[in-house]
């Protein structure tokens, strides 16, 4: 369907212009990082004054207008995207018009869970077992296989736990079956993998084909929305080292250019099962930004303009805690203060706020990074703030 990614490679420097699908807070960041180095940006986002669009250029249109598209391929010297259900038609249109590193095989992968599966296994790695279901027959029959609880999922589309139901009861099939169907895609049901702890890790290629991986990132999920990602992850190094394999095999037998977030679950055993992919920075990789060498945001645009990717290595221990809509106010609260219980656990947390100008109950809003002497200091300082109550 396409120019395979990679099959053009060129060097992007500084003062060329990047051109962002989506104007969030991934943009945003990016944007940030990128000029830093020197280079310009223009983002495509429908909102006006989007958080991108404050850093940035903007076009205010929506994602799948051609137009738009065609005139962010006309002003920018590279294109890359910052979410992955890019249309399929602009994906297209902008390879033809510009320079699209990314390719749009990796988007067309991972925006189907299916797909995506299949894609991991190829390559090697081991994904929660799963089934296709058609009929609610087929459901019945692959929980019998996986056993209670199952995870019935919409192969497009979800995000945040939407478009998935935790079955616990044969009584909930039908009802699950029907409700997830409307959603007008295809269905996936997973075996329930009773893990000890959910990773993540991010990769990034090279059009060149260097690869280079981020520390493994322990996440903690509150409402299936991420609250805390601890690095070093509390599990011992080889694992650690194992679970950077795992995403570097993906990256390559995808052929990914750019970053690519791989999540994953660690069961009980010790095994690593990857969950799901991103082919973007990933909010489980907002701790790169002071803890590494080099942000997740700074990589993606070396990746993507065909630069040296650079060092990942980890400066200090480090916990990113996510500002929902509801966390703001105590923030600004504290924040015209001094804060004393980072000084007393000698903690240095750094405040990330994303300029959304509605503060909605649920919505990402911004993060901290709490740098720390110990990932146990950082989450303490978030304790006895009081402003993350679970
Ligand atoms: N097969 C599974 N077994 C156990 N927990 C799961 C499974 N699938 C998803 N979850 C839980 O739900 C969360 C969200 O699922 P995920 O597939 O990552 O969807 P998304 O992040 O797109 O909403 C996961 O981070 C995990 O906590
Ligand atoms: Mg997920």
């Amino acid at each position: 369907m396409s120019k395979a990614a990679g099959s053009e490679m060129k060097v992007i420097l500084p003062g060329s212009t990047i051109g962002i699908l989506g104007g969030g807070q991934l943009g945003r960041m990016m944007a940030n990082a990128g000029s830093a180095m020197g280079y310009r940006f223009v983002a495509l986002d429908p909102t006006p004054d989007a958080p991108c669009g404050q850093v940035a250029q903007q076009i205010v249109a929506a994602y799948d207008n051609r137009d738009a598209a065609k005139e962010l391929a006309a002003r920018a010297d590279v294109i890359t995207y910052e979410f992955e259900n890019v249309d399929a038609g602009v994906a297209a249109m902008l390879m033809e018009q510009s320079y699209v590193p990314q390719g749009s095989e990796l988007l067309y992968t991972t925006q189907h869970r299916l797909r995506e599966k299949r894609a991991i296994e190829a390559a090697g790695v081991k994904v929660a077992p799963y089934a296709e279901v058609r009929s609610a027959d087929e459901l019945r029959e692959a929980v019998g296989r996986f056993g209670l609880p199952c995870v019935l999922k919409t192969a497009m589309g979800g995000y945040d736990g939407k478009g998935q139901w935790v079955i616990r009861s044969e009584s909930e099939i039908d009802e699950a079956f029907e409700t997830l169907k409307r959603a007008g895609t295809e269905l996936v049901v997973e075996q329930f993998i009773r893990f000890q702890k959910e990773l993540s890790v991010i990769a990034a290629r090279s059009p060149q084909g260097e690869i280079r991986t981020f520390p493994a990132a322990e996440n903690i999920h509150v409402d299936n929305i991420l609250h805390l990602s601890i690095v070093p992850a509390r599990i011992d190094e080889e694992l650690q080292r194992e679970a950077e394999r795992l995403a570097a095999r993906i990256a390559e037998g995808l052929g990914a250019v750019g970053l690519i977030a791989v999540e994953l679950f660690l069961t009980e055993d010790g095994e690593l099962f990857v969950n799901e992919l991103a082919p973007r920075p990933h909010n489980s990789g907002h701790y790169t930004m002071e803890a590494c060498r080099t942000s997740q945001f700074e990589q993606h645009v070396r990746a993507v303009c065909g630069l040296p990717l650079g060092d990942t290595a980890l400066l200090t221990p480090v916990v990113m805690v996510n500002v929902l809509g509801e966390h703001v106010e105590p923030l600004l609260g504290r924040m015209a203060r001094q804060d004393e219980s980072a000084e007393r656990l000698g903690v240095a947390p750094k405040i990330h706020l994303y300029g959304k100008h509605e503060a909605k109950h649920k919505r990402k809003m911004g993060h901290v990074n709490v740098l720390a002497d110990s990932v146990e200091q950082a989450l303490e300082w978030v304790s006895e703030t009081n402003i993350w109550r679970v």
